[in-house]
């Protein structure tokens, strides 16, 4: 698909940038955070649920779809958006970081990886060339290649090694890859070394993706290492085409990926803390399950204006997670995509109207916690 993103505005004192991306589901304003529905569902919430909090794009797993219900399947069934009924956009991860971070036996070779099923230990196989398949019957409108993320630390040899590896099948992939309705984005890797981020970004940049992934950050290193791996990549890739960073979504990550010209975002914390009874507020993160909440009636966020804190008390939901109760877990869930939503939407007005630099100061003391 050609000129699917467009930028709208430049931040003057940072990379930060405000966008469009046109997918063949509509249009995503960027810079944007994805809710991630690893198995075709954002825990706990409903479709009509992400609509209402004004998700435009959301995550899904190939390597968790083609387990269960299978790719085949999902493609009979019309696609994922119709299989979930999500009318918004897609974007599927390719399988590569769930195959090496969930399943215990897997070897890697030059043409791809064969892992057990985490579900029931049958054996599979995924290939560069595959995997694009795979997301072509999934019918996303964001494809990603396959790559190889190296576990942090590891030996600069072994990054080496995985990274030619990770370039090759960049190169399958988009000659692989035939649905012109779908976009597909290679992906940045290159371990914590900034002089070998720069080159792997370049080498990537050369190739005609629609978008680019950076990957195999946020996997243990210090922020300061992760943002200093992202001034040394962005610069480096295609201005006129969105960058994504895989896997970050606590605030301040967001913003400051946002402020090194970062545009999309996801990442599992908002929900995944909430079903631990951790609720995001403008200060810092509050973990509503504590005993001290047993009698708070403020809502869990009282700056916040979302349908929960709206009507709920942190008494009561912490009431409902203290007694298992699956609604404790859907408002927490709700409240806190809320605020990545909301933040989201604030980054971008502020770009337009050059006012970034105020919001990233005021971002940086209102979530002042480690988060990610
Ligand atoms: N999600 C978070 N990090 C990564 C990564 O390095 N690669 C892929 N494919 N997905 C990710
Ligand atoms: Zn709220």
């Amino acid at each position: 698909m050609d000129g699917a993103f467009e930028v709208l505005a430049r931040d003057p004192a940072s990379g930060a940038r405000a966008g469009r991306l046109h997918t063949a589901h509509g249009v995503v304003e960027t810079p944007a955070f994805m809710p991630v529905g690893t198995q075709a569902s954002v825990k706990t919430l409903s479709s009509e649920e992400l609509e209402e909090l004004g998700a435009s794009m959301i995550l899904g797993n190939t390597y968790h779809l083609y387990l269960r219900p299978g790719a085949g399947r999902v493609a009979e069934l019309g696609g994922l958006h119709r299989f979930m009924a999500w009318s918004g956009s897609i974007l599927t991860d390719s399988g590569g970081f769930q195959v090496l971070s969930l399943t215990a036996l897997r070897r890697v070779d030059e043409e791809g990886v064969t892992f057990r099923s985490h579900l029931d230990g049958s054996t599979h196989r995924l290939t560069p060339e595959g995997v694009v398949h795979l997301q072509e019957l999934l019918g996303s409108d964001v494809a990603m290649v396959l790559d190889e993320c190296p576990p942090y630390p590891s030996p600069p040899e072994e990054v080496e090694a995985s990274l030619r590896r990770t370039e090759r099948w960049a190169e399958i992939a988009l000659a692989s890859h035939r649905r012109d309705d779908q976009l597909l984005f290679g992906i940045v890797q290159g371990g914590m070394e900034a002089g070998v981020r720069r080159r792997a970004a370049r080498a990537l940049g050369k190739l005609e993706f629609d978008g680019y992934g950076i990957g195999g950050l946020s996997i243990g290193e210090p922020k300061e290492t992760m943002y200093r791996m992202l001034e040394a990549s962005v610069p480096e890739l295609p201005p006129a085409r969105p960058r994504y960073l895989m896997g970050v979504g606590s605030p301040d990550a967001l913003v400051e990926g946002v402020a090194r010209g970062i545009d999309l975002f996801d990442s599992v914390l908002p929900t995944r803390v909430a079903r631990h009874g951790t609720v995001l507020t403008r200060r810092g993160p509050v973990t509503v399950r504590n005993a001290r909440y047993a009698s708070d009636e403020r809502p869990l966020d009282p700056s916040c204006d979302c349908r929960v804190c709206r009507r709920y008390s942190r008494a009561y939901v912490r009431h409902l997670l203290n007694a298992g109760e699956i609604l404790g877990l859907r408002l927490c869930s709700y409240h806190n995509l809320h605020v990545l939503l909301r933040l989201m939407e604030e980054v971008r007005a502020a770009i337009r109207q050059g006012t970034f630099a105020e919001v990233r100061r005021a971002a940086a003391a209102l979530f002042p916690r480690r988060q990610e």
